[in-house]
């Protein structure tokens, strides 16, 4: 999602527009602005899809001094022009535009809004009409009532805000969500990105968490919730042809990290049928109706979404399914049963470990499926069939965003075949992975959390290990394969229980092992073997799921379904190994010796 705000002199339609465009690339399924004219009328401009499609309905001709737009990739509620921002309180006083995730928003609607209709179904609805029952029922200003109101509102956010009444003054606040302040002439504009202002200004101030900002054209004005004002100079943003792709990220793989709820989201919407219902292909249902056995062949990342992709086949569609290192398969090919079914999973379509495989399986006959980010990739062409993982481009070496997005298809081609072979799952797979992208938000508003983390157990050690049961041990694969390709730490991604029956000889004094715990059956077993190293020395900490966390150092993942918990685990994982190689002084999106894809054997 992306912020623009604007006052002052000037075309206030085309810089929010403008504005819009360049955030796009952070994801789009509706947009909107909502701008004032000098007579103090407001004028709300929404619409579903791109930003083009707003821009046709934006008119142009009105005079505007100030106005705030919003471009929108749904979280709460589905993508409609009535989801979209800007959303105005019930009497039109206040419209609001907000990035981030309002938790206890069904509090906040019975405690102050039990009068109130509700038009949408965002919390950002619920949060501009409580700001308006502050103003009214304790006769408070605009930024006493937006005050009063951030005191109680608990999660994540960057807002910007109008008051119809009093159009002079842009407002601004911001927690965990990033919203900055631009400055130019004779007009000043608040954007959660400075790729949103960079083609009117490049001079820019941080607004921090639990401030407040009044702009007026000429003025800023930065507060805290308590009125105390604060001071803070300026900076200039240089921004270059490559940052215009990752934005104002410093390194590719923390913009890929963050944009995983987007993927996840944009995944579901492209699975999506008419009727909601999460499909493929009837072709590729077909041929892999007739199946015995399933055999996944990839490499590195991939290799280890297969491992999840395989217990979703199994649970699910109840399939067999086996999952191969496509350079071991080469050479030692498995016993193959009457009806085989391949399915290559390869970011890049390009592998040429994996590609050798299919090119054999092609020969011998047998049905492939290609699941990778590359339309028209040589996996993708040489097998029948291709699933896309809709992930955008991922630059950084380190795989992210492919990961979670090839789970995620995996649980969708399972979830979908299963109900093809009559097995009823019980859940709606589209609604429990939309609570999976809300729960990675969250995690990864915890940046600071994990960047201390990281800093508390990777500073210098020259091992680690991860360690978890079932889905958890597969997440603890990868876990450690991020750590180690890109801080260099030796990083082991171990089954908790078989670390006893051998490498535990290497928990010294210090060692890091972080446990993965998510899985309920089988959380006191691997509870049990932190325990056995942490008196043996080692420097211990477990990744949780709410409702199995402990006393002791942790980390916490909010609740999701125990099948997808992968998807979330693997998120701190990620910001600690991006973390720990900052703080090591490593290139994170080019680590020593590697390449984003490998075209040899
Ligand atoms: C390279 C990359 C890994 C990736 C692997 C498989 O080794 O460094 O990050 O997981 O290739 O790539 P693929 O494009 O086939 O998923």
């Amino acid at each position: 999602c992306g912020i623009v705000g604007y006052i002052g002199q000037g075309a206030v339609q085309n810089a929010l527009v403008n504005g819009l465009e360049k955030l796009e690339y952070r994801g789009y399924d509706s947009a909107g602005i909502y701008v004032v004219d000098p007579a103090g009328n407001g004028h709300l401009f929404k619409e579903k899809g791109r930003i083009a499609a707003l821009s046709e309905q934006v008119d142009f001709e009105i005079e505007a001094s100030v106005g705030i737009g919003h471009t929108r990739w749904a979280t709460h509620g589905v993508p409609s022009v009535d989801n979209a921002h800007p959303h105005q309180s019930a009497n039109n006083r206040f419209t609001l535009v907000h990035n981030g995730v309002i938790e206890n928003f069904r509090e906040l609607k019975e405690n102050y809004l039990s009068d109130v209709h509700l038009y949408g179904e965002t919390d950002t609805e619920i949060v501009v009409n409580v700001i308006a029952a502050m103003a009214e029922k304790e006769g408070l200003g605009a930024k006493e009532a937006l005050q009063k109101t951030l005191q109680v509102v608990k999660g994540s956010y960057a807002f910007a805000m109008i008051d119809a009444e009093d159009p002079s003054v842009l407002y601004a606040a911001k927690n965990k969500s990033p919203l900055l302040i631009g400055l130019g002439d004779d007009f000043n504009m608040v954007v959660s990105d400075a790729m949103a202002g960079v083609q009117l200004t490049n001079e820019y101030i941080e607004i921090h968490d639990g401030e407040i900002v009044m702009l007026t054209k000429n003025e800023v004005l930065i507060e805290t919730l308590t009125g105390e004002v604060i001071e803070r100079a300026s900076y200039r943003a240089t921004v270059d042809a490559s940052d215009l792709e990752k934005g104002t990220y410093p390194y590719y793989m923390l913009k890929e990290i963050d944009e995983q709820p987007a993927v996840l989201r944009h995944i579901i919407q492209e699975y999506q049928g008419e009727d909601n219902q999460l499909e493929v292909d009837e072709a590729l249902l077909a041929a892999m109706m007739e199946a015995d056995r399933i055999h996944i062949v990839a490499c590195g990342t991939s290799y280890h979404a297969g491992w999840i992709g395989k217990h979703y086949l199994e649970t699910l569609a109840k399939i067999p399914t086996e999952v191969h290192i496509a350079s071991e398969f080469s050479y030692n090919q498995p016993l193959l049963t009457g009806k085989p079914f391949f399915i290559f999973i390869s970011q890049s379509g390009e592998t040429a470990d994996s590609r050798q495989v299919l090119v054999k399986v092609k020969e011998l006959g047998y049905p492939a499926l290609t699941i990778t980010n590359v339309q028209g990739s040589t996996l993708s062409r040489e097998a029948d069939h291709t699933l896309l993982l809709y992930a955008g481009p991922e630059i950084a070496v380190a795989s992210s965003k492919a990961y979670t997005a090839q789970m995620t298809v995996m649980a969708i081609l399972a979830d979908v075949l299963g109900r093809q072979k009559g097995h009823d799952s019980q859940w709606d797979l589209a609604h429990e992975l939309g609570l999976v992208a809300r729960a990675m938000d969250t995690v990864i508003d915890e940046k600071a959390q994990l960047e201390e983390l990281a800093q508390a157990y990777f500073t210098d050690t020259r091992n680690a290990f991860y360690i978890g049961r079932g889905l958890d041990y597969y997440v603890a694969m990868e876990a450690a394969l991020k750590l180690k390709e890109i801080s260099y730490i030796q990083t082991e991604g171990f089954a908790a229980g078989e670390l006893k029956h051998g490498t535990i000889a290497l928990i010294e004094e210090g060692t890091p092992v972080l446990a993965l715990v998510t899985q309920a059956s089988n959380a006191s077993h691997t509870r049990g073997n932190v325990e056995e190293v942490r008196s043996r020395g080692a420097n211990t900490c477990v990744i949780a799921m709410e409702g199995l966390e402990q006393e002791g150092d942790q980390f916490i993942l909010p609740h999701v379904h125990e099948e997808l918990a992968p998807l979330v685990a693997v998120v701190p994982t990620q910001l600690l190994a991006y973390y720990a190689t900052l703080q090591r002084g490593y290139d994170v999106d080019k680590p020593r010796n590697l390449a984003k894809s490998v075209t040899v054997e």
